[in-house]
């Protein structure tokens, strides 16, 4: 069950709707050769096209947010991968669409390979049902397999199987029913909860838009009226208890304050109690309020402003949930994601994730297995690759509103986006929340930062330094913590070789282990700045993104990254320990600036070049900036 709101639909259930045709979300999987073409050209023929004004209206909205014209929730997916496509990423999804005396269809037509996933995805993410086909003389390709546990996985629980070119099996209803038989079994394990399967021969017209004299043994319906009668997202999600996620406070004076959102699922009357979610509280809807007018009831698939009779707050992102069934909060999860960024998922990572309307920052902590869809296998694995799935541990930055996937594709759907590039990255599902921090809360303590670093004398920060190996990082670090160390500052120097012999002696250099390493050097120096220590860190650290992290956990002003630039060429050419050398030979793998990337700084608070300054300069330097940043006095 879920409930992808369809703001093009003509909301079937509402009651201005009644008699209007209903509008399915279809999505077409397997290969062209298993007669996927030849089926939906014979289904475009075979029924009406839509009056031209309306295919315009569907065409651009099916472009702009996949197949969905509301942006909301699971839709962020089709959004952002739409953005995407505006930057001239391709992403290739055909539309085609037909209607019936009943109902209206927009066909999701994407290519099957693996390295179109994406598309895939994009698709998938609000179809209401799928049509795979197979080719009857070859039974289920790992093409089809893939394509149907994606769907799946994506929330599509209707999935029609035609078999297709039943005339070059002599229609025979042995062959039907053993791909039948292979097919349901692997449906079961992959999620898919309830399957049509059609013999068809798409060429001659069996079982498409009319019965079949071919095979009198077949009673089932045929294609057409499969997908007339399948339900269709606003029905659905009318049954699913109410939920709105905000998308903005509207105050346009003082008098009125309402939340305006589209009612994901359920519906909403006035007078109802609700629970504002994350936060818990609970509040009265007093109006709906909709451009046409004030409603006494809101089903899903509309756009409404509420109001309540409290003065409560609630902000964008907040969920407004029955009271009854209201939606969970948790800030660690486990789900399962969809990579699709070039870069692999690295377990450690900040994300920025995105469900409903809420956003935040997202780690996943752990993966805890990869599923091989073919076969449905898991295997274990430190990261996700492209195109990869994987069954993970998330944990969010701040407690958020959620429903698991399977009960609420829009308030368990989320989408992850590198801080960086700003590219949507990995697509996920929720699945459940872990209790593990629960009963875990933060204590008060009256010793703080503040007391600490007084009573030192200092303000305590982190002095960030990164740069290649060679470059002079240790060397420099070293020399600055021996001079405040003299003016008897209270320091710590954190050291890439020491560390990774004692806390990271399990870490090695693939960027999973780097980043690893990274995220918990941070936390250390982290612990040891609201200890009161002036912190010296020396990494690599060829990750902005963890640098970033690192950034991000302490204030503002307590973190100054310093990087110490060196050409390539030098640092090889000093090679202190001849690991260029080795590197350069093929002994040591990935070694920064030979086999692995390094990111330099942007705009880092520090910049030394020892290329034409000695270390003590470098190190003169960095102690001018702490005394000019008020870190150190003027006097020291
Ligand atoms: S980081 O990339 O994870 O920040 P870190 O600073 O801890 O690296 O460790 C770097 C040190 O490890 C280098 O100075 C070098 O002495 C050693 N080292 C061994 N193998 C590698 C490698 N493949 N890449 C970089 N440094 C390596």
């Amino acid at each position: 069950m879920r409930s992808t709101a369809v703001k093009l639909v003509d909301v079937s259930a509402s009651a201005e709707s009644v008699g209007k045709k209903t509008l399915l979300h279809l999505i077409t999987c397997g290969s062209v050769d298993d007669g996927k073409s030849t089926l939906l050209g014979r289904l475009l023929q075979e029924t009406d096209s839509l009056p031209q004004d309306e295919l315009e209206r569907l065409t651009d909205d099916s472009r702009k947010f996949g197949t969905q014209g509301n942006a909301t929730d699971f839709a962020l997916l089709s959004d952002g991968l739409s953005a995407e496509r505006q930057q001239g990423i391709t992403i290739d999804v055909a539309y085609r669409f037909f209607s019936t005396t009943t109902r209206k269809f927009v066909v999701a037509d994407t290519p099957g390979h693996e390295q179109y996933t994406r598309n895939m995805v994009s698709g998938a993410a609000s179809a209401d049902a799928a049509l795979l086909l197979v080719d009857a003389r070859n039974g289920l390709s790992k093409q089809s397999l893939r394509h149907s546990y994606l769907v799946g996985l994506l929330g599509v629980r209707h999935l029609v199987l035609a078999v297709n070119k039943m005339d070059l099996v002599s229609y025979s209803e042995t062959v039907f029913n053993q791909i039948v038989e292979t097919f349901q079994q692997y449906a079961k394990n992959a999620g898919i909860d309830v399957i049509t399967a059609v013999p068809v021969s798409a060429l001659h017209g069996d079982n498409i838009t009319e019965r079949s004299a071919n095979m009198p043994w077949y009673h089932g319906s045929t294609i057409l009226s499969c997908l007339e009668t399948l339900p269709v997202e606003p029905e659905a999600a009318r049954e699913l208890p109410f939920r709105m996620a905000v998308q903005w406070v509207n105050r346009p004076n003082m008098d009125f304050r309402g939340y305006a959102g589209t009612v994901s699922s359920g519906e909403v009357r006035s007078g109802d109690t609700v629970r504002i979610q994350p936060s818990g509280k609970p509040a009265t809807v007093d109006k709906i309020v909709t451009a046409d007018g004030d409603l006494e009831l809101a089903v899903a698939g509309q756009s409404i402003t509420l109001t309540m009779t409290e003065e409560i707050d609630v902000s964008r992102g907040d969920v407004i949930s029955t009271t009854d069934e209201p939606a969970s909060t948790a800030d660690q999860f486990e789900c399962s994601i969809i990579w699709m960024d070039e870069s692999a998922m690295l377990a450690g990572r900040p994300y920025v994730m995105k469900i409903g309307t809420q956003q935040t920052g997202a780690t996943i902590t752990d993966i805890k297995h990869e599923i091989n869809v073919t076969t449905l296998e898991q295997t274990a694995a430190k990261q996700l690759e492209q195109n990869a799935i994987g069954i993970c541990n998330l944990s969010t930055d701040r407690q958020i509103a959620f429903d698991a996937f399977k009960d609420n594709r829009d308030t368990g759907g989320f989408i992850l986006i590198d801080k960086l590039t700003n590219q949507t990255v990995g697509i996920g599902m929720l699945n459940f929340a872990l209790r593990r921090s629960d009963n875990i809360h933060m204590q008060a303590v009256d010793v703080d930062k503040g007391a600490r670093s007084e009573l030192k004398s200092q303000k305590a920060c982190i002095l960030w330094f990164t740069g290649l190996s060679g470059a002079g990082k240790s060397t420099i670090a070293n020399i600055v913590e021996r001079k405040l160390a003299k003016q008897g500052r209270h320091t710590y120097l954190l050291d890439g070789d020491n560390v990774r012999h004692g806390l990271n002696k399990d870490l090695g250099f693939t960027d999973a282990d780097r980043v690893e390493n990274i995220r918990r050097i941070g936390e250390v120096a982290g612990l040891m700045v609201d200890s009161g220590l002036i912190v010296l860190s020396a990494f690599i650290s060829p990750f902005r993104s963890e640098r970033q992290m690192a950034r991000n956990l302490v204030d503002d002003d307590e973190f100054l990254e310093v990087y110490v630039e060196t050409p390539l060429s030098i640092a090889e050419e000093r090679d202190p320990k001849g690991l260029y050398k080795k590197a350069r030979r093929g002994e040591l793998k990935n070694f920064t600036g030979i086999d692995s990337p390094y990111e330099p700084p942007e705009t880092p608070e520090i910049l030394v070049n020892t290329a034409s300054h000695t270390a003590e300069q470098a190190a003169e330097r960095v102690i001018l900036e702490l005394r000019k940043k008020g870190i150190i006095g003027e006097s020291d």
